[in-house]
């Protein structure tokens, strides 16, 4: 299948292609930001600048392409997001509704979009199930709950084929992209750079994670199933739920010597708190079969080589991340 990836410069997006290459697709990347090096993106990738803010060159692309289906990631993220809520909007609300027409008038058959835990808002019965009511609590799960409502309308208005995953909060070895969950990334990143890293939330703070290659299989299997078994639109997925100082535990545990403490930040603290912490996936385990590979423990086993890796070979890069 012929696919394209928007926001495929991003955190998720490079592990996504990588994953359905190997799946045997075409797939096209694209962003508002340049093509990731050679080292990030194999070099035999189709790669479009687009900003999904216009509308029109969005449709000319997928005229031009011809894909079939679109993995729709480019995003503002939360903490970024509540820096510049307008910019947020525009991307987020603005970005998803002018993908979904382009894909309408263009004829695109699927669309699969990322949606958040930050759809949730507080004081929800745990663990949170997928339908509840919605009330987000930043810019970026206003705009994300808007996304999945925008894509629910094109199904049932248009037949275009909207499929969407709420993910938890995700950890790879790379660089993340400002969302609030970041603080479990930096633990292993920081610990691996200079044993020493402070989290800015408080230490029991539980928040659902999912490993990254767990993220993406995700993605490529709900953009995969037979829609006759989907009896919704959009999915929770879950893995696990540590508390912040269960994190910090298996990180010590792995890397002898490091020191994490705790000085929250209110801002994101209160993001933090505003979430589930934990998600009932059922719907996704019935409907197409999700069920994740990765617990706590499995994931840092197999992170702390790959940031050691990673931090080697890019210590420029990983210097500082605020
Ligand atoms: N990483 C997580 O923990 C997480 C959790 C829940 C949901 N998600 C969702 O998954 C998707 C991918 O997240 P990610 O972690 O890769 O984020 P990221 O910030 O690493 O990547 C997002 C990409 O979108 C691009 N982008 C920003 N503005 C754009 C525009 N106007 N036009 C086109 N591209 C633009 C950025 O350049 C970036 O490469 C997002 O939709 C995000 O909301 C991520």
């Amino acid at each position: 299948m012929r696919i394209l990836v928007t926001g495929a410069g991003g955190q998720v997006g490079l592990d996504l292609i990588a994953y359905l290459r190997g799946a045997g697709h075409e797939v096209h990347g694209s962003d508002i930001s340049p093509r990731p090096s050679a080292d990030a993106l194999d070099a035999s990738v189709p790669w479009h600048h687009l900003d999904v803010t216009k509308g029109e060159r969005i449709e000319a692309l997928l005229r031009e392409i011809e894909v079939e289906q679109v993995f729709h990631l480019a995003a503002i993220l939360s903490a970024r997001g509540e820096k510049n809520p307008g910019l947020t909007y525009a991307v987020n609300q603005g970005g998803t509704y002018n993908l979904l027409e382009a894909c309408r008038s263009s004829g695109v058959t699927r669309v699969v979009f990322t949606s958040t835990i930050a759809v949730y808002g507080p004081g929800l019965a745990e663990p949170v199930g997928d339908a509840v009511s919605l009330q987000p609590q930043t810019m970026y799960g206003v705009t994300k709950v808007a996304g999945e409502l925008l894509g629910d309308y094109y199904q049932r208005r248009y037949g275009l084929d909207f499929r969407a995953v709420r993910f938890p909060g995700l950890i790879s070895a790379s660089l993340p992209g400002g969302g609030t969950s970041d603080y479990a990334l930096f633990m292993y990143l920081d610990g691996v750079r200079t044993g020493a890293y402070e989290a800015f939330c408080r230490p029991d703070t539980r928040i659902p994670l999912m490993y990254m290659p767990d993220g993406v299989r995700a993605l490529a299997e709900l953009g995969a199933a037979d829609r006759s078994s989907l009896s919704r639109t959009v999915y929770n997925i879950a893995a696990f739920s540590p508390t912040a100082a269960e994190i910090a535990r298996s990180v010590a545990d792995a890397i002898e010597g490091v020191e994490i403490t705790f000085v929250p930040d209110p801002m994101r603290q209160a993001i933090l708190d505003s979430w589930p912490n934990a998600l009932d996936d059922t719907n996704a385990r019935n409907d197409w079969g999700w069920k994740p590979a990765f617990d706590l423990a499995a994931m840092t086993a197999e992170l702390v080589p790959q940031v050691r890796a990673l931090v080697k070979a890019n210590p420029e890069r990983f210097a500082s991340h605020e």
